[in-house]
């Protein structure tokens, strides 16, 4: 505009910003607090948010370009049309129904998956080398829904999982041990959710093992009741938080932050996420479950071999033949 050719002599046509970027779909309570969680960390140079409400999609979206002077360069874009998510880096998927008060995860499955089969193939046609992090519940199961509607390799699709769950432990860990839930290390595998294993042979503190001090720490034995104040709190947590507010998103808007920057560094962190684990533990199915990962731009380049104790196998593999039954009912 004549305005701009007054302010500036061009030297050359600005190009698309290069590529951090970042689409969120569902703007709900979630999906808001991974969008916000990423732009306030400056881990994206554009975030691109979806959804079906266009209204609250265009709301969402004013609100978090007005702060944009407050944070490094970031491009906020929305649109109910998949085309704005092109060569995305990142897809994260937070679309779909929530439970109700006592409502169990898996409750979820029949009516997510129907959104996810209009979601997944419109993100793979407009960013076909994108990674996908699905958080919608239940998330195991979605994450294999994911995977088969995408046609992508198993290393770039991959869930939330039970990176909350071992959040929630560790700080569940650190206010029992008065310590920093950063200095608290313990892993939650399995299936977010009501099946989840707490690995307590691997709790440790500054690379002393619980297990080592307190043998039968997680064990019905166990005279303080690790398993039943600490781990079964866990479970519990989403539970007592959606009775309390309704849902929960803090907590995992910061958890995807994480794995997010993970990704976008190239970090080779490991997280708890919801991989293909057939092959590892006894598995011999294709069951999304949560086992350590080590993450980087390409998605998952390994999962950690962790040496499980005998009832964890078990519980493992309990976890997985519930999953794989629910699978097996998903008509595609
Ligand atoms: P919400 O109801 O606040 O938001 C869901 C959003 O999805 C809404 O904005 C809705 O318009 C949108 N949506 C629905 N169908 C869509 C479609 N076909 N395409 C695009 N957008 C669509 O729900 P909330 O609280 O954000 O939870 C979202 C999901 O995240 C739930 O399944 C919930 O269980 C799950 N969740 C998972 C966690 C985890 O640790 N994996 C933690 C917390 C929530
Ligand atoms: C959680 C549920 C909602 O917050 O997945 O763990």
């Amino acid at each position: 505009t004549s305005t701009i050719k007054e302010l500036f002599e061009e030297v050359a046509p600005p190009v698309d910003t290069q590529h951090a970027k970042v689409t969120v779909v569902g703007v709900g309570q979630v999906g808001m607090a991974c969008a916000y969680s990423i732009l306030q960390q400056n881990l994206a140079n554009e975030i691109c948010l979806v959804d079906m409400v266009e209204e609250k999609l265009k709301g969402e979206m004013m609100d978090l370009q007005h702060g944009l002077s407050f944070t490094r360069h970031c491009v906020v874009k929305a649109d109910t049309d998949y085309n704005i998510t092109a060569n995305s880096k990142l897809c994260v998927i937070t679309a779909g129904a929530r439970q109700r008060e006592g409502e169990t995860r898996l409750s979820l499955v029949q009516r997510n998956v129907e959104i996810f089969k209009k979601i997944v193939p419109n993100l793979v046609k407009h960013s076909p080398d994108t990674l996908i992090l699905v958080v919608s519940n239940p998330v195991d199961v979605l994450t294999y829904v994911t995977w088969k509607l995408s046609g992508l390799p198993k290393e770039r699709i991959f869930g939330s999982g039970t990176n909350l769950d071992s959040a929630r432990f560790r700080f569940l860990l650190s206010e029992k041990l008065k310590i920093a839930p950063s200095s608290c290390h313990g892993w939650i595998i399995g299936e977010h959710g009501d099946s989840s294993v707490a690995v307590w042979s691997g709790v440790n503190v500054a690379g002393v093992n619980l297990h080592e001090v307190f043998p039968d720490i997680g064990q019905t034995s166990d005279e303080e009741h690790w398993e039943t104040k600490i781990h079964q709190k866990v479970i519990e947590s989403a539970y007592d938080v959606i009775k309390l507010k309704g849902y929960t998103s803090w907590a995992i808007g910061l958890s995807v932050a994480k794995i997010a920057q993970g990704i976008l560094s190239n970090s080779r962190n490991v997280f708890a996420l919801s991989t293909n684990v057939k092959g590892l533990h006894g598995i011999s199915e294709d069951v999304y479950l949560s086992l350590p990962v080590v993450l980087g731009a390409g998605g998952i380049t390994h999962v950690v071999k962790q040496n499980l104790e005998k009832q964890e196998v078990e519980k493992l593999h309990k976890s997985a033949k519930a999953l794989l039954s629910i699978q097996n009912n998903i008509t595609f």
